[in-house]
């Protein structure tokens, strides 16, 4: 018998949750103007919520929660602020009660990224992705804790999959990263009592994205034979994610990671020939097209 082709399952921007799940509810979304918390939020609007948006450059928030109402309907107001800074956060938090009268859903999903071996991290590079990653999902949730108490609200915390095994020049993103995984955990035991659940989404390769970018180079394809579902992840699969987990169907799910990355982790191929790739990083350029 001949073989069936493979034809890559792909991403749906449908959803199979009833359309007025989240009517009422309010989100909060640090990184919301663009990429993977941007289609979250969206995904969360359609489904009925109201959202602030939030970020360090205004024009594009204040487009991106524009684009956003359009779509969906729902009011999306932006706020401008630094997640490193702590009381900018709280300014945010205060302008979206103002607004909207209560928080209910908070997406922590502000980062930073770059490419470079630790040998040639310098401080501040390793520190500032830790300011912007940990410190600032650590002001988030200090921020909107009350109001999700009040509401019996949830956390997604953004995440990656890199860290759960090792991934060469990604020693500050990895650090980062763990380290949210561990503060969700540990939100979710805490808060469990008062009635807040809190869990991590840990996207693969995801096309579309400023990380992808950073990490592949610009607008690069991604090689499908390398991915066991014959593509890399889109941002819709992110969302319907986020949406499952804010819902009531996932009301006894806390404290976990979801992985959406396609199963890729379990087959995680070697894409560096070492030890060259270590020894010397500039004839591996051409392979990982993301700047070194
Ligand atoms: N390799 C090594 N070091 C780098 C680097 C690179 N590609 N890019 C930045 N750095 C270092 C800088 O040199 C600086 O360290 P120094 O003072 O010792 O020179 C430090 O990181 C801070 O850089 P700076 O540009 O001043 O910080 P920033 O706050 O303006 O930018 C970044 C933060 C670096 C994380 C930037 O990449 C960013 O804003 N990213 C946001 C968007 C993003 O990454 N999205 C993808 C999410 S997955």
């Amino acid at each position: 018998m001949a073989p069936t082709a493979f034809v890559a399952p792909q991403a749906v921007s449908t959803s199979t949750f009833k359309d007025d799940i989240f009517k009422g509810k309010v989100l909060f979304c640090t990184g919301g103007g663009s990429g993977i918390c941007r289609g979250m939020t969206e995904a969360i609007m359609r489904h009925g919520a109201s959202a602030t948006i939030v970020g360090r450059k205004l024009d594009r928030l204040t487009q991106a929660a524009k684009e956003l109402s359009e779509a969906t309907g729902q009011k999306c107001i932006p706020c401008q602020a630094d997640v490193r800074q702590s009381k900018t956060l709280q300014e945010a938090v205060a302008k979206t009660i103002e607004t909207f009268g209560r928080i209910d859903f908070v997406i922590c999903g502000a980062a930073g990224n770059f490419l470079a071996p630790i040998s040639g991290l310098s401080e501040n590079a390793f520190k500032t992705v830790m300011e912007i990653d940990t410190l600032g999902t650590f002001h988030t949730i200090k921020a909107t804790i009350p109001h999700l108490r009040a509401t019996k609200g949830a956390y997604i915390h953004v995440s990656a999959m890199l860290h759960y095994r090792a991934t060469p020049y990604q020693a500050h993103v990895s650090a980062a990263k763990a380290a949210i995984d561990a503060l969700s955990a540990v939100v979710a035991v805490e808060e469990g009592p008062h009635g807040v659940r809190s869990n991590v989404i840990a996207p693969g390769a995801i096309s579309g994205t400023e990380g992808m970018d950073r990490l592949e180079g610009k607008g690069s394809q991604a090689r499908d034979s390398f991915y066991p579902l014959g593509r890399w992840g889109a941002i819709d699969d992110c969302a319907n994610a986020a949406v499952f987990l804010f819902s009531p169907a996932a009301s006894y799910i806390s404290g976990q990671i979801l992985p959406v990355d396609g199963a890729s982790e379990h087959l995680r191929t070697l894409v560096f020939p070492y030890p060259l790739a270590v020894l010397e990083p500039a004839k591996i350029q051409g392979m990982i097209k993301g700047k070194l």
